[in-house]
């Protein structure tokens, strides 16, 4: 098992392109400044991004605009398809998704069904530009861990991503920064791209604590981590999440901009600016658009509609317009 202090370089992801890879560096040099906005007394500058007393949205726009000047050229939409589909249904789903799918263009696509389904959708999406992802694992390689899934599993089972941190581990199985953490580098170590999910619940952000709670949770869950790995964000307000409700384009960008500071602190501007920062929480064919337009908004991770082929297909083909 591999403890959080450990760096990671391994990129076993094919054709996984960031851009300049291994250029930058980045690192500690890499702290964004707080821009003056005259209006909060508890600030010094410069200062890291991370002590930040003022996040109003100017500030938030301000420093995304610092490290992104241009919108990413590669999107992703990936669906959970959590605890939904047996054997037969994941089948007929990943069939119907396949002959759905035109021209994905800039727009890579994958699917992540539950784990006993991993194999026959494997069996179906092979040899098309689709991609398999899993819903979890287990930070060890193997063992006594009675009910858990390895890093090696998945990719023996032809996974390309895993999802880690989805707020409903969180939530329902009391997934904290530290073990995401963990998870993070086994999977980077086994070439599997992991789907770091974070995002705040309803209270958090009616405190005001959105940016503060993201922020714990995006930099807790890389520690250690190389600016070379190939990383995949997903900001997921829960109350998004199967609501119906979601973040508006607005919202969406001023979070995801922040993110992108956040990254481009870790790793410098450069590598920052190739990580996939993908918007989840009831996302549909009738809102994608607006969100995948945003600048640093690189895609979607989808639940209910994903369960629809067409409904995932006509989110892919909004991201593919966009591109
Ligand atoms: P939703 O789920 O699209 O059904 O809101 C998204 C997710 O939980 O990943």
């Amino acid at each position: 098992m591999i403890v959080p202090t450990e760096r990671v370089t391994r990129n076993g992801c094919g054709s996984w392109r960031r851009l300049g890879r291994g250029a930058s560096g980045g690192g500690r040099q890499g702290l964004p400044l707080k821009p003056d906005h005259g209006g909060c007394a508890g600030c010094v500058r410069p200062v890291a991004l991370a002590t930040l007393h003022c996040r109003e949205l100017a500030t938030i726009h301000y420093l995304g605009a610092l490290h992104r000047t241009h919108k990413q050229v590669r999107m992703l939409i990936a669906g959970n398809w959590k605890m939904n589909t047996d054997v037969a249904a994941a089948t007929a789903l990943a069939q119907k998704v396949c002959a759905s799918m035109g021209d994905t263009g800039n727009v890579h696509v994958a699917v992540c069904p539950p784990f006993v389904n991993l194999a026959a959708v494997g069996q179906v999406i092979r040899d098309t530009p689709v991609r398999l992802g899993a819903q979890n694992m287990h930070t060890a390689d193997s063992g006594a861990y009675t009910g858990e899934v390895s890093a090696s599993m998945l990719v023996s089972a032809g996974c390309h991503y895993v999802i880690l941190g989805h707020s409903e581990r969180r939530q329902h199985f009391g997934e904290a920064d530290a073990l995401v953490n963990v998870k993070v580098l086994q999977a980077l170590s086994h070439g599997l791209a992991p789907i770091i999910c974070v995002g705040e619940v309803l209270d958090e952000r009616k405190a005001g604590r959105a940016y503060e709670v993201v922020e714990a949770q995006v930099t807790g869950a890389l520690h250690g981590v190389e600016d070379t790995a190939p990383l995949v964000i997903a900001y997921e307000p829960v109350w998004a999440i199967g609501t119906g409700e979601t973040a508006t384009p607005a919202q969406a960008q001023s979070m995801h901009a922040y993110i992108r500071a956040l990254l481009t602190a870790q790793f410098g501007k450069v590598a920052a600016a190739g990580i996939e920062i993908l918007y989840g929480g009831s996302m549909k064919p009738a809102n994608a658009a607006d969100l995948v337009s945003q600048a640093d908004v690189d895609g979607g991770l989808i639940g209910g509609a994903s369960l629809e082929a067409a409904s995932f297909a006509a989110i892919v083909e909004a991201a593919r317009e966009k591109t």
